[in-house]
């Protein structure tokens, strides 16, 4: 319960302060990659155009679209393999293909379906052969070859067929089968496993073949009721056995031409895309796209781009799908048609994806003006909405492989952090909601080699934007925690609104990953802590430059408390927490346990965060964070910049260990030299030294309320920077500096 109160907290003081805006859906949603799966398997005869302008697109009940076409040498086909002779003599007309005039019952984008003829041989009842007939079929030279979604069928009792290239050629064999039984009682129907009846699978890719049936023993005592030996090539699964198809009548004929058909493949050219592509012989249209034939002949097909459908060998190519005719939104939802994809935006009031198998569009109540009971309402309501949410993603994280799991975390999260920042459409705008393909080619699959830091919160890699920007991705540890995603979504919410010269700058985030990934502008030269400690760099660090950063920092702090619309706290000052570009200018950095607060609270009442050795002692005895918090922190980096040491020393006895205590009572002793930095002591003007340790004894004040507030603080660094000492200044330190001295030695007690 202690999160849930954390995050009424965040929520509450977020709703009261600002109204909804609108257009939410549009900032996070717009663009949705997920395209809608309407793929048919008859596109080619969809849309406007499926035939050759002036070609007739029918023959009889068959619909022709090109690359076929009707009429032979009419020109209404891609090339005279593709040309349909139409036979109008029948009722209705009939449809051939090809010079072995295949009756043609289905076009389809990768098959065609020929009417079906079997073979057979049938004995009287003296065992002389009555009637036979042979399938044989030669598409050689043609684009046309058999499929292997047909098989080889035998019905028969002492049986066997062998699909070969020439009669009779049974050592050569390309599909074989066996069918032998008994008696009558044996079978069974729906079963084709070599009683009665054989089915076989045939190779890919065959064009010219010869399929009859045989005798296998001569057993006559069969011939009863089996007179004749039967199979045929057709469609799998179209065929189910019946006992009585045993007994070989002219139903069973009539039902192999009229209900199996033969599957035949179609491919444009031999020629596969990479051969073709690029030579005037390349026919795929606008919105299309090439994919190479997977039979053994080659060639290739085009289809369309998802999204778009009709005919794409015809110009002007596939037509953009309006998925909005297959109602894919919610119901509180406006769906938009857009090239390709589609839309779904909640109305007024409503969050989240807007689809029907999404989240939908959750009714979120809009705050009244500044009551608190309307806060508390639409802070639970919000809350149980997060919880909902959250829940969501929990069960679905089960549930789902990985790949959806990530495309909902994109929604759960996606509908939490728009719940949180509603209010703030004029600054979110500037947010990009980056892909984790762009963002894992930028960073090179997060690769180790690119990790420039690893911090409690996760792990910092370098990358580089297609556009060549450099930037920096936090990816958060995992999230399994509401306070991690609360620390997540509340960095996102703070830097939004935030835009100053010394805070560092958030580009965007990363929704549809496992973790979220927050993007930032990046900041080449480290942290100030690294300049301050690491010996190793060799780099002058001059009291100017010193000065000049702590300004800065005191400044964006400044900025931060009093100059937003209402104060945020950074909660986690520290050096390493202040970056550095190119020019050593500070960046602050670290947003994820900060927090806004309405002007009429004066502290939050939270658990203690933020870093040892930077803690406000009486945030720490009383878990109430204030703005004077923030000071103490700054203070102790001020300290950091004088004395060139680490807040917390591990060499040094127990008491001398906090640097605020060393600090302190080298100031009280008057013997500020002997702590100070000896790259400074040289460089630098006595006095300002001085001022800046006095200011820092200031900030670290056990009494938070007298400690300067930062923007006092910023002003002071500023004119010590210029000298100009203005007499308010001037006069503020006077005024206070004899309180000061009372409450050190008290404070110094508690520290130690
Ligand atoms: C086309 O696809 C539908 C749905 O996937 C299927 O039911 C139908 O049998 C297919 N037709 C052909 C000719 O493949
Ligand atoms: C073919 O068309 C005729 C009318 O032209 C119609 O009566 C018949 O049902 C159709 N057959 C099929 C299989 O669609
Ligand atoms: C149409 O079919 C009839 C009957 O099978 C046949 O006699 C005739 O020659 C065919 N016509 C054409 C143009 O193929
Ligand atoms: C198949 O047709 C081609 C050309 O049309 C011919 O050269 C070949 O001999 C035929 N094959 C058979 C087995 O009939
Ligand atoms: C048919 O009968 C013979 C001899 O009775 C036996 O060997 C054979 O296994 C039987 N075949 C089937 C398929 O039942
Ligand atoms: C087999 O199916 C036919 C038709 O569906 C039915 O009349 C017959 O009783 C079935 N035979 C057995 C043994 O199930
Ligand atoms: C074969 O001929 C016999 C007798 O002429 C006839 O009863 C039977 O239906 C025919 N079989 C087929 C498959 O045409
Ligand atoms: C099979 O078809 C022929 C002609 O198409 C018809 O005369 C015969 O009655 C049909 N047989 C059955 C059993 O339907």
């Amino acid at each position: 319960m202690s999160s849930a109160l954390h995050f009424a907290y965040l929520v509450i003081p977020l709703w009261l302060s600002w109204s909804v805006a609108n257009d939410l859906n549009d900032i996070f949603f717009s663009g949705s990659d997920d395209g809608v799966e309407v793929y048919s398997n008859m596109s080619l005869a969809e849309g406007d155009h499926i035939t050759k302008p002036g070609c007739p697109s029918k023959c009889g009940n068959l619909t022709v679209p090109y690359p076929f076409g009707v009429g032979i040498n009419s020109g209404c086909s891609i090339n005279p393999f593709f040309d349909i002779s139409c036979n109008a003599s029948f009722n209705p007309p009939k449809a051939f293909l090809g010079s072995d005039q295949l009756e043609v019952e289905g076009i389809y984008d990768t098959k065609i379906y020929i009417k079906n003829r079997p073979a057979f041989n049938c004995f009287d009842k003296s065992g002389k052969l009555a009637n036979e007939s042979h399938f044989s079929m030669n598409l050689s030279g043609t684009p046309f070859s058999l499929s292997n979604e047909n098989k080889l069928t035998v019905i028969g009792c002492d049986d066997f067929s062998a699909l070969t290239t020439t009669a009779y050629d049974y050592d050569n064999y390309l599909g074989l089968c066996v069918a032998i039984c008994n008696k009558t009682q044996d079978l069974s129907n729906g079963s084709c496993s070599g009683i009665g009846c054989c089915q076989a699978s045939i190779p890919k890719g065959l064009q010219v073949i010869y399929l009859e049936v045989s005798k296998l023993n001569d057993q006559n005592a069969v011939q009863s009721f089996n007179p004749c030996g039967y199979s045929f090539l057709a469609e799998q699964n179209s065929y189910e056995f019946q006992i009585s198809d045993i007994s070989v009548d002219s139903s069973l004929v009539n039902k192999t031409v009229g209900t199996l058909p033969l599957v035949i493949d179609w491919a444009i050219g031999h020629r596969n895309c990479n051969q073709i592509q690029n030579t005037k012989d390349f026919i795929c249209q606008g919105k299309s796209v090439c994919v190479d034939s997977d039979t053994v002949l080659g060639g290739y097909r085009c289809i369309c781009s998802q999204g778009y459908k009709g005919n794409p060998y015809l110009s002007p190519g596939c037509q953009d799908i309006n998925e909005c005719e297959y109602n894919l939104c919610h119901e509180k939802a406006i769906c938009t048609n857009l090239p390709g994809s589609y839309d779904c935006a909640c109305n007024h009031g409503y969050y989240g994806d807007g689809e029907h198998d999404g989240t939908g569009c959750i009714f979120v109540p809009s705050p009244t003006k500044n009551t608190l009971y309307a806060g508390l309402l639409i802070g639970s309501v919000s809350f149980l909405a997060l919880l909902l949410s959250f829940w969501v993603y929990k069960v679905l994280k089960r549930r789902k492989a990985n790949k959806l799991k990530q495309k909902y975390f994109k929604r759960n999260g996606g509908l939490m952090l728009q719940q949180q920042i509603s209010a703030h459409d004029h600054v979110l705008e500037k947010i990009r909601n980056f892909t984790a393909k762009e963002l894992e080619r930028a960073t090179d699959r997060f690769n180790e080699s690119r990790i420039i830091g690893k911090g409690g919160q996760g792990t910092v890699y370098k990358g580089m934007l297609s556009d060549g920007r450099i930037i920096a991705v936090k990816k958060s540890k995992q999230i399994d925690k509401n306070d991690q995603l609360a620390e997540f979504i509340n960095e996102v919410v703070i830097l939004s609104q935030i835009n100053h010269r010394n805070v560092v700058k958030l580009l965007g985030c990363c929704l549809e990953t496992e973790v979220p990934l927050l993007v930032y502008e990046f900041i080449s030269n480290g942290t100030l802590f690294g300049l301050i400690h690491d010996q190793s760099t060799g780099f002058p660090f001059s009291w100017e430059m010193r000065l000049r950063i702590a300004a800065e920092v005191a400044n964006a702090l400044s900025y931060l408390h009093h100059a937003t619309s209402i104060p945020i706290y950074h909660r986690d000052m520290k050096t390493n927490n202040i970056l550095l570009d190119e020019k050593y200018r500070a960046k602050l950095a670290d947003f994820g346990i900060s927090k806004s607060v309405t002007v009429d609270q004066t502290h939050l009442t939270t658990k203690v965060k933020g870093t040892f050795g930077y803690l406000d002692p009486e945030y720490f005895q009383t878990s109430k964070f204030t703005g004077k918090s923030d000071v103490y922190s700054f203070g102790v980096v001020l300290v950091e910049l004088l004395t060139g040491q680490k807040p917390i020393s591990t060499s040094v006895t127990e008491e001398e260990r906090s640097l605020v205590t060393r600090f302190l009572s080298a100031m009280e002793e008057n013997r500020l030299q002997t702590i100070l930095d000896s790259q400074i002591i040289e460089q630098s003007v006595d006095e300002e030294i001085l001022t800046v340790a006095k200011l820092a004894k200031r900030c670290l004040n056990l009494n938070g309320r007298k400690r300067p507030n930062i923007r006092e603080v910023a002003m002071e660094l500023d004119s010590i920077r210029t000298c100009e000492n203005p007499s308010i200044v001037e006069s503020h330190i006077q005024e206070i500096s004899w309180v000061e001295t009372e409450s050190l030695v008290f404070s110094e007690d508690r520290i130690a």
